[in-house]
């Protein structure tokens, strides 16, 4: 019908367009959303949500049984998605006490808790014991001391297991590139061997596992398999030496989402295969008993159910170079484009099925140049009043969102079979100077 149409094809699979050549997402239409809810707006798609905890869950466990769905939340968390994740039998990864304070607030098992971080504070060590978060990824030697002596003193004995960067390039961006020894991220291979004999030896830590992360947005399946080889690898040698036995492989997150049509990301099934039948191999080229499999999505969990709504206000033409079409949010509720040069597709939701008639480049309202979300973008005429819609928003705008220039962070909607609830209020300006004292 249009040049859009391949556009939507990165929206929920519930998108649909009804009579009026509005976007509509699990049966509710979008403009409707603005109008009832206002702008800046996150719309998730239930639906599609447990469609991918349900693929995930399906494509790794029916080829490799013993997987366990471990979903990095700081892609982002609220009681309403813990809610949902538990009830989809999906597992958390908590990165702070903040990440799983909110688990805990929505009634999540804490047992089905992994929490990671590379400079958890004692205090957050003490309430992951205190409240019984189930594993604790241990980072580095001083955390492996703390926690030992927290735990001698709690009479508690923690389920651990050891990050380590594995040496691998994952080819993407530098900022999210994580595997390799250059990396602030837990134990360098060359250190593992002693992070393993001093962890065995810790009497106040159970040591049952390795993890690791190698980066995120990994288009290719190639380094995840290089992954599995060092650390199976790593684990015979630790059997070698330590008579350690492997019960948890970690292998992280990083599959990778598709935010522009020209970029298709590999799909779940084929990251699924590739690393389990990996998996078995290794296991019995090295005579390994097969450790139980975790993976650990973020992006890839939420991303394609988070669209993001804004209205257009001022639009300005600069002869010769470009049009923007300033848009009532930008780099407060997402920062990517900003800070990874992060691409993105946009509809105009109440104008889909028109034809795309000029180049315009979407602006954010904030104090800073590089607050653009799109550069370049194809669309019909776009006036004032506009609603732009921009998928593959799920995963880190939310939780990366600021206050700059004292803005209200956006309101959350998820919508489902025609029905829209809030899940997280607009704030408001009296939120913005509740934490202050004169
Ligand atoms: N596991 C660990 C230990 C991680 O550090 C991460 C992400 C994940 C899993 C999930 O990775 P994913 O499947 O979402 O790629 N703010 C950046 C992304 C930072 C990712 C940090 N760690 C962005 O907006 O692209």
């Amino acid at each position: 019908m249009t040049k859009q149409i391949p556009r939507l094809a990165l929206f929920p699979a519930t998108t649909e367009l009804n009579q009026k050549g509005h976007l509509t997402i699990g049966g509710f239409d979008t403009v409707a959303l603005a109008t009832e809810f206002g702008t800046p707006l996150y719309v998730f798609d239930e639906t599609g949500l447990r469609n991918k905890c349900r693929e995930f869950k399906q494509e790794f466990g029916k080829r490799y049984a013993r997987t366990t769905v471990v979903y990095a939340s700081k892609a982002f968390l609220n009681k309403a998605i813990a809610g949902i994740l538990k009830e989809e039998g999906i597992w958390l990864d908590a990165v702070s006490a903040g990440e799983f304070s909110i688990a805990r607030a929505a009634g999540f098992p804490m047992q089905q808790v992994y929490f990671h971080g590379n400079n958890k504070s004692a205090e957050e060590l003490y309430l992951a014991i205190e409240w019984g978060i189930g594993h604790i990824v241990v980072d580095n030697f001083q955390e492996m001391a703390v926690l030992n002596e927290l735990a001698g003193k709690l009479r508690v004995r923690p389920s651990i297991l050891l990050r380590l960067t594995p040496n691998i390039d994952a080819h993407t961006h530098r900022f999210l590139s994580t595997g390799v020894t250059d990396s602030k991220f837990g134990f360098p291979l060359s250190y593992g061997g002693e992070a393993v004999s001093k962890a065995l030896a810790s009497p106040n830590v159970n040591l049952v596992g390795l993890h690791c992360h190698i980066g995120s947005s990994i288009f290719e399946v190639q380094p995840f398999l290089d992954a599995v080889d060092n650390m199976l690898k790593f684990a015979v040698e630790m059997k070698q030496k330590y008579s350690f036995e492997l019960q948890q492989l970690d292998i992280g997150g990083g599959f990778a989402l598709q935010y522009v049509v020209d970029n298709p990301a590999p799909p779940v099934a084929a990251y699924a295969e590739a690393i389990t039948s990996r998996m078995a191999a290794k296991c019995k080229e090295l005579k390994l008993n097969p450790p139980e499999l975790l993976i650990e999505p973020g992006r890839s969990m939420v991303g394609q159910s988070g669209v993001a709504l804004y209205t257009v206000g001022a639009i300005k033409e600069v002869p010769g170079v470009r049009t923007f079409a300033c848009v009532d949010g930008g780099m407060g509720d997402n920062i990517r484009p900003a800070i990874y040069d992060a691409k993105y597709e946009a509809v105009a939701a109440n104008k889909v099925s028109e034809n795309d008639t000029q180049k315009v480049t979407i602006a954010g309202k904030y104090c800073e140049s590089g607050d653009i979300l799109i550069r370049d973008i194809d669309l019909p005429e776009i006036t004032a009043g506009d609603i732009i819609a921009i998928p593959s928003c799920g995963a880190y705008c939310i939780p990366m969102a600021s206050n700059y220039n004292a803005s209200l962070k956006p309101a959350i909607v998820m919508v489902k079979d025609g029905q829209a609830r809030l899940i997280r209020r607009r704030e408001t300006y009296k939120d913005l100077v509740s934490t202050d004292f004169v």
